[in-house]
């Protein structure tokens, strides 16, 4: 991880496509250690979230901090080297290498998180160290995403539907493996996650995003008792 953790801080970020605004005024934060879930129906603007956080959505307005660090118009890279991580349903994977070439292009030397560390998190991805990555499943490759993002050692990551084409045992697994990163390593996530009740099991807060504005904060005990609660929330 980056030295120490770092908290994501956003603050009244506005995300516009043309006239359309997909994401208005939203703050949030995360800490070091912490798993917070974005929730919200399709549509809602969380991918759109995350991808402004990331600076790869078109972002109207707002301010995004890690740690100290003003990131609002910083590059993609620059983003990166801060600290910042976002892994999207299985982009950014490039087919003809092979899983370890495709980590070691992300491994960076300032991280502590070394490819060998990386693999023992997820030990589905060991034996599949020589194989190209096009050759993969649709659930390895989203392995392989995940993996990449950690190489690169980020001290906040942002996980846009980790579970996209996985079997939901699988989904539950990983999200297992990014609880104990979160607690283990301080590693700081913002998850948006179409499983809720796989995602409620490892949230330690969550935020809820209609029409582009956040809505709600409510406690995860509440949702676990009664995940159907959420749709009050998701209606308005
Ligand atoms: N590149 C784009 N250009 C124009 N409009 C977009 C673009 N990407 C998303 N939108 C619109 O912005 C709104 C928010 O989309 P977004 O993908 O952020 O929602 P989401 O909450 O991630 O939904 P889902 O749960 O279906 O993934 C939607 O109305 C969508 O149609
Ligand atoms: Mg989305």
């Amino acid at each position: 991880m980056h030295s120490g953790g770092a908290s994501l801080a956003v603050d009244a970020l506005s995300v516009r496509y043309g006239a359309a605004a997909a994401v208005r005024g939203v703050s949030l934060s995360v800490s070091p250690g912490e798993v917070v879930g974005l929730l919200g129906p399709n549509g809602a603007g969380k991918s759109s979230t995350l991808k402004g956080i990331m600076g790869i959505a078109p972002v109207a307005s707002g301010e995004v901090r890690l740690g100290t660090v003003e990131i609002s118009g910083a590059t993609v890279a620059a983003r990166v080297k801060a600290g910042l991580g976002l892994v999207r349903e299985g982009r950014g994977v490039f087919g003809r290498l092979s899983v370890a070439e495709n980590l070691r292009v992300c491994a960076r030397d300032q991280s502590p998180m070394s490819i060998d560390a990386v693999l023992a998190m997820l030990p589905a991805l060991e034996p599949l160290r020589s194989r190209r990555a096009m050759l993969l499943s649709g659930g390895e490759q989203q392995m392989l995403s995940l993996a990449k993002a950690l190489v690169s050692g980020p001290s906040v990551l942002l996980i846009d539907e980790l579970s996209l084409g996985l079997a939901p045992i699988l989904t539950a697994r990983l999200m297992a493996t990014v609880r104990s990163m979160a607690t283990e390593l301080g590693l700081g996530v913002l998850l948006v996650e179409q499983h809720v009740n796989l995602a409620l099991g490892i949230l330690d807060r969550a935020y809820v995003l209609r029409r582009g504005e956040l809505v709600a904060e409510p406690p995860i005990a509440e949702l676990r008792a009664d995940p159907a609660s959420l749709r009050q929330y998701y209606l308005g």
